[in-house]
């Protein structure tokens, strides 16, 4: 195939890529990060605008995606949804609606990014029914910049950033667990790790104290991709057992999947009984070596100790939310029919 074949396409999940197609975007990215620090002008995508609808906020996605089309030469606009007419209430009366919204949003860009998640959804898996439905309507391809279930620009930044860290990802262990935090933080950014890091050929140990359980949809993925690539997934509620020989750890927070149901405070209470599932230095020292992984914010302190977060040796996280740029930009000039 050829990259200008992926002109147009969504990126609502990786799952909806092929793997060369994955592939294809992360040699694009990594040429744009050489061509950005040879200090070369690109205007790849010169005269386009990429549209950013927030209805959650955002440090990370925000400034990368707009600093990546200053550097390809184009403009974004961030957009508030509370400045604008769009409602997700279906009811009559409640805003204009999403398939409005979306095709007017296609006739001033060459693309739309989305971010939907947390308290403002009403129920799991509404946030990516929405991208999934704006992906219907658009002119324009629809890129997920976080929902409830997915968050694929963080996960395939994840697996360019292991592969310039550690090499062929083939073999390499990841530790995927669960790590205290009163934040209650979402799913997307692990359940896009774990598919992806499954697909790129990884051994996925994920770990969660009991009532943690992810989307089981995701995780029958997960085991597929795994299957396919020659890589392999497991699950346990021991983190130690997730660590130990690890060549990466990804300490994340993550709600409960009753989260709708009981809500924030409950949430906050029930983590409250895991403290102890925290990265730090001794457990470490069990991994192999367990360089460090994170989506950020990092919940310092609680989900991981300052120590390993300082120490350069052991964590990527600086050089992955680096990574989100680059990643990025070859995500629009791939799907945004850049001028290579
Ligand atoms: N990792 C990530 O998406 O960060 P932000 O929430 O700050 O955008």
């Amino acid at each position: 195939m050829s990259w200008h074949d992926l002109a147009g396409k969504n990126m609502i999940s990786v799952k909806d890529w092929s793997k060369e197609e994955l592939d294809i975007l992360l040699k694009v990215a990594g040429d744009l990060k050489s061509r950005h620090y040879s200090g070369e002008s690109l205007n790849i995508l010169e005269n386009e605008t990429f549209m950013m609808l927030f209805f959650n906020s955002s440090t990370r996605t925000r400034q990368s995606f707009e600093a990546g089309m200053s550097q390809l030469g184009g403009h974004s606009q961030f957009l508030a949804p509370e400045t604008m007419r769009i409602s997700i209430n279906r009811e009559p009366g409640g805003g204009e609606s999403i398939k409005d919204t979306t095709r007017v949003m296609g006739r001033y860009s060459e693309g739309v990014g989305v971010r939907i998640l947390e308290d403002k959804v009403d129920y799991y898996g509404q946030g990516t029914e929405i991208m999934y439905e704006m992906g219907k309507y658009s002119s324009v391809p629809i890129i997920n910049m976080a929902s409830d279930i997915y968050h694929p620009c963080q996960s395939m930044t994840d697996i360019m950033t292991m592969q310039e860290k550690v090499g062929d990802l083939k073999d390499k262990k990841i530790a995927v667990t669960w790590a205290y935090s009163p934040w209650v933080r979402s799913w997307g950014s692990i359940q896009s790790n774990i598919l992806t890091s499954a697909l790129f050929g990884m051994d996925v140990n994920l770990a969660h104290p009991a009532g943690y359980d992810l989307d089981p949809d995701v995780l029958d993925m997960t085991e597929e991709n795994a299957k396919k690539s020659g890589g392999s997934f497991t699950v346990t509620n021991d983190m130690d057992e997730a660590i130990e020989d690890a060549d990466i750890v990804y300490p994340r927070n993550w709600m409960s999947p009753d989260r709708y149901e009981i809500g924030k405070e409950k949430e906050i209470e029930m983590a409250g009984q895991h403290k102890e599932w925290k990265y730090t230095k001794e457990k470490q020292e069990t991994a192999d070596p367990g360089h460090l992984l994170h989506c950020m914010p990092v919940d310092r302190g609680n989900e991981v100790s300052d120590e390993i977060m300082d120490d350069p040796d052991l964590s990527f996280v600086y050089d992955q939310a680096e990574n989100r740029l680059h990643l990025q930009k070859g995500l629009m000039a791939l799907t945004m029919e850049g001028e290579f």
